[in-house]
């Protein structure tokens, strides 16, 4: 005999959905806040001066060389001083670039002039200039300059307004005739990485 054994089990499951209501969001935006904390961390120097070195790097073809020294002498007033040879006899643009990257042969991995508020490039003392704007430094006829710049507006701070640790001095092949939009001052012959000294081992 043969039997067939037919099971049927039928189960009614109940879904119960449980939906918590949502709670209202509170509307805790901290834009407003970003701000004042970035200002907060813009160290004033205590107990000493916030220094700083870049040490030159030769782009491709050029033989320039030398290390500068920052100082933030007052508030967003820093000293940069150091000598620069191998250069040509004259006059050479001198800017504070935005990037921090003196990689690409040709320094132009350095990106734009340092200008967190925008304008127009020209020299450091007209209305209206880049921030990293630094006018020229001048090689006598051996190629050598004595720097002795001041730059007025930026800070050696780690961050906030007009910081300008980890981004790249430039020094060019020529004059900067202070016409926007970068002051015809030609290829970039040396670039450094301005590196905050209290970092350094
Ligand atoms: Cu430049
Ligand atoms: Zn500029």
């Amino acid at each position: 005999m043969k039997s067939i054994l037919r099971s049927h089990r039928v189960s009614v499951l109940t879904a119960l959905l449980c939906i918590a209501s949502p709670l209202p969001v509170s509307g805790q935006m901290h834009g407003h806040e970003h701000m004042n904390m970035q200002e907060q961390l813009h160290v004033h120097g205590h107990g000493g001066m916030i220094t700083s070195t870049a040490i030159l790097v030769a782009t491709s073809g050029s033989s320039v060389s030398g290390t500068l020294k920052f100082r933030e002498i007052e508030d967003r007033i820093v000293h940069i001083t150091g000598t620069v040879t191998g250069l040509t006899p004259g006059k050479h643009g001198f800017h504070i670039h935005v990037n921090g990257n003196c990689d690409s042969p040709d320094g132009m991995s350095a990106g734009g002039h340092f200008s967190p508020a925008g304008g127009k490039h020209g020299a450091p003392d007209a209305k209206e200039h880049h921030m990293g704007d630094l006018g020229n430094i001048v090689a006598d006829a051996g190629g050598r300059a004595n720097v002795d710049v001041i730059a007025a507006g930026v800070s050696l701070a780690l961050m906030g307004p007009g910081s300008i640790d980890g981004r790249a001095i430039v020094i060019h092949a020529k004059e900067d005739d202070f016409s926007d939009p970068v002051g015809n001052s030609g290829a970039r012959v040396a670039c450094g990485v301005i590196e905050a000294d209290m970092m350094r081992m």
